[in-house]
């Protein structure tokens, strides 16, 4: 089955082809650019950039893959959550083709994407495993038995590992994404300059919290500037301890889930879960604690449409699709999808 895949959740315009034997190919139009004057997205500029670059990348990655548009037997699309106004535009294009081509659509959860990303390389984990889903909207220990049966772990009260990268990176006077950038000058920074606090450590369970760091990170520059500047050295310790501080609390509770679940696999997924720090020092983790980590490749941590076509040709594979009159919602929790009725027709 040749699955077309379309992501416009956020501020990635994105689209995939998929089908029984894989990945075909992918493609993302980044709005980076757009939004990096005002230092985060702005949801209607957004939404405006994705009208205009969704039909032209499907156009082009049809005729680069040399695929017929009656080629095509289904279409699967982000339906949530995310920006509304975003999400729109992906899943009336979405709906407007599967009706002009009369196939079936199916609308997927933007989590569950990235929860099955790791599935797109070789080799794949096998189920049940523990996800850590750590995006710029999203921070979450999942319990995943199998495609669609998800039991939510823990979860940052507050926000999200990837906005508190942002935002950290932000005050450090950095550009929009902050999480690439705080790694890169983490690299540069000097090991114990600065020490943050790992926040709800002390706490049983593996809930998580990351909005203190903010408070430790502007601290650490109100006290450090000369005329309202750092050196660029302090700049990169202070990256430094910010990163080291989310990295340790996302590999102290992971090894809790892990305990917790008796689970042998852990796989990793969403925008920071590009982060090399936090990649190797949870590989050396699970080598230490006795459990297998995964990770998709860079490319497929970060938002793309890949993640959406798998998830959708799973359920369409099971024989799920949505109708034309589905919703979409920018709020959707992970823990309500359905399970897939038929896992061995995968
Ligand atoms: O999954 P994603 O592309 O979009 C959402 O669904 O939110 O994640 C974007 C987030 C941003 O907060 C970005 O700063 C963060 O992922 N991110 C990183 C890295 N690359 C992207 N955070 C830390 N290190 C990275 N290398
Ligand atoms: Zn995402």
């Amino acid at each position: 089955m040749l699955v077309l895949g379309i992501e416009t959740s956020c501020d990635e315009t994105a689209v995939a082809l998929y089908d029984d034997n894989g990945l075909i190919a992918h493609d993302v139009y980044s709005q980076i650019k757009t939004h990096a004057e005002y230092g985060g997205v702005v949801p209607e500029l957004a939404s405006r950039d994705h009208i205009r670059k969704l039909l032209p990348l499907i156009d082009n990655l049809l005729s680069t893959n040399q695929i017929a548009s009656t080629q095509i037997e289904a279409i699967a699309c982000t339906t949530g959550p995310g920006l509304i106004g975003a999400l729109l535009v992906g899943a009336s294009t979405g709906r407007a083709l599967a009706f002009a081509w009369d196939i079936p659509f199916i609308g997927v959860h933007h989590m569950e994407g990235h929860l099955l990303a790791p599935m797109l390389e070789t080799p794949q984990p096998s189920f049940p495993f523990v996800a850590l889903l750590v995006s710029g909207g999203h921070t979450m220990l999942v319990d995943v038995k199998q495609i669609g049966e998800y039991e939510i772990l823990g979860q940052s009260i507050d926000d999200a590992a990837g906005e508190a990268f942002d935002k950290a990176a932000k005050m450090l006077g950095l550009p929009y994404p902050g999480g690439p950038e705080i790694s890169k000058l983490a690299e540069l920074g000097t090991a114990g300059a600065f020490t943050f606090p790992r926040p709800m450590v002390r706490h049983a369970g593996v809930d998580m919290s990351f909005s203190g760091l903010k408070n430790a990170t502007r601290l650490a520059i109100n006290a450090n500037s000369i005329d309202g500047t750092l050196t660029h050295q302090t700049q990169c310790d202070i990256a430094r301890a910010f990163q080291e501080a989310v990295v340790d609390t996302l590999i102290i509770k992971c090894k809790r889930a892990m305990k917790q679940t008796g689970h042998k696999t852990l796989i990793i997924a969403g925008g920071v879960s590009a982060n090399t720090s936090l990649r190797a020092s949870l590989k050396l983790a699970g080598k230490k604690s006795g459990f297998d980590v995964f990770y998709p490749s860079p490319a497929l941590c970060t938002d793309n449409a890949a993640m959406i076509a798998l998830a959708g040709y799973y359920r369409l594979k099971a024989g799920q699709h949505d109708p034309l009159t589905i919703l979409s919602h920018p709020r959707w929790p992970i823990d309500s999808l359905t399970p897939l009725s038929q896992p061995s027709d995968l």
